[in-house]
């Protein structure tokens, strides 16, 4: 019997998984001592996991190790899934001297695993530096699913989310448009000022991820100037760095959404479904 296993980043993903799958949810034990270690222990027998833990903040990785250490010491067999894969945009060498985090991720993790599924990585390739059976779920249909009815067009901040909002404006059945972003550093971009077909239409802004909302609101701003009626907010994994949500809101946005791969007030949307077609 599969049982399910949550790790602390992902209680209600596992839930939802365990609706849609019919899977039971294990009793897991799960502290942290006095100096910040971890220390996990299984509460009942388990034959064949499924671990739900995402690598990021830095915490969890730890404990996803250590779910997966005392797994395969009374498991024959385990799945892991990682509902945000963190340390993924380091996915290749960009300077001369640098490590790749998402390949580093990947060996250290396989260690321990029967498979993995991955949602959303922040680029597919990622998959390929796992050496086990690797899959990856996308979500952008469900979240597109939100938005039928509410919107008429899809804008992606930035080229790189451009075949994500073709995707979902599919789905909608809507137009859709992308801008063009430049990075100056890790919290400040530069959006190129684009003319849009948008005043007096309901739009969604849709991003594989939020992090400091400094994308979001460069392209917030644009929609504004361009007189957008209402702007939604979307993305698959909501990081919301500092008050990135507050500055979102604040700038216009109606409302943000994000599924429940990193769980907040803003997940609206359950990626369960499609974990459970992979498994
Ligand atoms: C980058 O390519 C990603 O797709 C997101 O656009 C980025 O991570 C968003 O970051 P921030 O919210 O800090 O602008």
């Amino acid at each position: 019997m599969k049982k399910i296993l949550a790790g602390s980043s992902s209680p209600m993903l596992a839930k939802n998984l365990s609706k849609e799958t019919g899977y039971p949810i294990a009793s897991v034990s799960i502290k942290r001592f006095p100096d910040g270690e971890c220390y996990v222990k299984l509460n009942e027998e388990v034959e064949h996991a499924i671990i739900i833990q995402n690598t990021y903040p830095d915490e969890n990785i730890i404990e996803l190790f250590l779910l997966q250490d005392a797994v395969r010491r009374m498991a024959g067999r385990m799945d892991v899934i990682i509902p945000y894969y963190g340390y993924g945009r380091q996915d290749k060498i960009f300077e001369y001297g640098e490590a790749i985090s998402a390949e580093k991720m990947a060996r250290l993790i396989e260690q321990d695993a029967s498979s993995v599924i991955l949602i959303n990585p922040h680029k597919e390739h990622i998959i390929n530096f796992f050496s086990i059976p690797a899959k990856i779920a996308d979500a952008t249909e469900t979240i597109a699913e939100y938005f039928k009815g509410k919107v008429d067009m899809v804008i992606a901040p930035d080229k790189g989310a451009a075949s994500m909002a073709a995707k979902a404006a599919s789905v909608i059945q809507c137009e859709y448009d992308y801008f063009e972003k430049h990075r100056i550093s890790g919290s400040v971009v530069e959006t190129k000022l684009k003319k849009m077909d948008v005043a007096g239409r309901n739009v969604v802004i849709l991003d594989d991820i939020i992090s400091t909302g400094g994308t979001m609101i460069q392209a917030i701003k644009q929609l504004v100037k361009q007189e957008a009626n209402d702007i939604y907010v979307a993305c698959i994994h909501g990081l919301f760095i500092g008050n990135a949500d507050d500055r979102i809101l604040q700038e216009g946005a109606k409302e943000i959404v994000t599924t429940d791969t990193i769980e907040s007030a803003y997940s609206k949307v359950s990626v369960a479904r499609e974990i459970a077609n992979l498994l």
